[in-house]
């Protein structure tokens, strides 16, 4: 059979760790790396097979027509690159989270998936963790009893880990669809960051299957005190009739059910993560299989963290799915407070009061 060809554009740490795992995967072959900064091309380039390189993403895909495109490139870059890959009529196009920062580039986006047959997936990958796989097993074989609550807490702020906790937090309740969203968010320091955020967002969603959701994103959230790393202080779970079940990004999970308690080890990384991710691409090109971080579940969750930020904004439960486009992180500018957040953790400070 033949390969899939892949370009990847970005290469800066997610695309040195997607460069290095299409080259891993025999199903796939990377034939080009694209950055507008030329410096790391030549290293990552001889550890992937000597493909082509470049500076222009638009000039690399159409000449060299790759059925996987992949971009990597920071969150301030979304509709630009799905243009190129819809363009150059990649079979697949593979992005980072988040979808985008505002809904009216995440719009956009879907609009122009919309009319391209290409199959398309956003990485939340850490979904591949055997920790987060053993929760999800808890969950689904019925060992907390029925659902009543799906929630994640990340101490990082919400474009860098809102994405990550409601996708998985999502998973957990089988992507039952989100009707309504309700949420306040303090501090504006991170809306000047590249991952543009307010500093600290919290909220509730209502699913259509009778589900709350319960997220906390930023420097407000509760400690994690099962995790020693501040990125991997991350707990995302559920909890049921007869329990809970939840997972620690950096450090295990834990669930205690009918019958007692269950614990295992597990902590996120890229290099256990990424061949699984990597693997369901191909399944999904070869076999019709679809990808489980397909881009229909990363928008419905993407939809859920715009609902917390215009409800942050202006108020109300926001119903979803949206059904207009907004640049909520301007309405946060101008509508949160200037107060500086204050942090739950010390080690918070730097991110959110320096
Ligand atoms: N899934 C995860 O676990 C995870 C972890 C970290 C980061 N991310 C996400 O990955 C994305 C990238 O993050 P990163 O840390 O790799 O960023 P990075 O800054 O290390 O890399 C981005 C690269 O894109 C390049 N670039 C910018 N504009 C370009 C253009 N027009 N054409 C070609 N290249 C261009 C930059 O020169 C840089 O090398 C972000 O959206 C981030 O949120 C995801």
């Amino acid at each position: 059979m033949d390969k899939y060809r892949v370009l990847v554009v970005g290469l800066g740490k997610r695309g040195k760790h997607h460069a290095t795992h299409f080259h891993a995967n025999p199903r796939f072959e990377v034939v080009g790396l694209c950055d507008v900064n030329p410096a790391p091309l030549p290293g990552v380039a001889s550890t992937v097979g000597n493909p082509v390189t470049g500076t222009d993403a638009a000039v690399m895909a159409r000449e060299l027509e790759p059925d996987v495109f992949c971009f990597t490139t920071l969150p301030d870059l979304r509709s630009e690159m799905i243009r190129i890959g819809v363009e150059c009529g990649a079979r697949l196009i593979a992005f980072e989270k988040p979808v985008a920062l505002t809904s009216e580039e995440g719009l956009k986006v879907k609009e122009l998936l919309s009319r391209s047959p290409a199959k398309v997936v956003v990485s939340h990958q850490h979904r591949y963790g055997k920790h987060y796989q053993a929760v999800k097993d808890a969950i689904a074989s019925g060992k907390i009893g029925k659902v009543h609550t799906v929630y994640g807490v990340a101490h990082g702020w919400a474009a860098q880990m809102l994405s990550h906790l409601i996708d998985y937090s999502m998973w957990y309740n089988d992507y039952a669809r989100p009707t309504w969203v309700m949420a306040q968010a303090a501090g504006k320091r991170k809306l000047s960051d590249v991952h543009a955020s307010p500093d600290y967002v919290a909220g509730f969603v209502q699913f259509e299957n009778g589900v709350r959701g319960v997220y906390e994103s930023g420097g407000g959230a509760p400690d994690v005190p099962e995790v020693e790393r501040w990125w991997g202080k991350n707990r995302i779970g559920a909890t049921g009739t007869e329990g809970y079940a939840e997972v620690y990004t950096g450090n295990g999970w834990k669930a205690v059910t009918r019958n007692g308690i269950l614990t295992g080890d597990g902590t996120m990384a890229y290099d256990l993560d990424m061949p699984g991710y990597i693997q369901d691409m191909a399944d999904w090109l070869d076999k019709g299989k679809v990808h489980p971080c397909c881009f229909d579940n990363a928008y419905a969750g993407f939809e859920v963290m715009m609902g917390m930020f215009r409800s942050a904004a202006r108020g109300g439960q926001v119903t979803l799915p949206l059904r207009d486009g907004a640049n909520e992180l301007e309405e946060l500018r101008r509508t949160l407070s200037s107060a500086p957040l204050q942090v739950t953790l010390e080690e918070s400070k730097k991110e959110y009061n320096g």
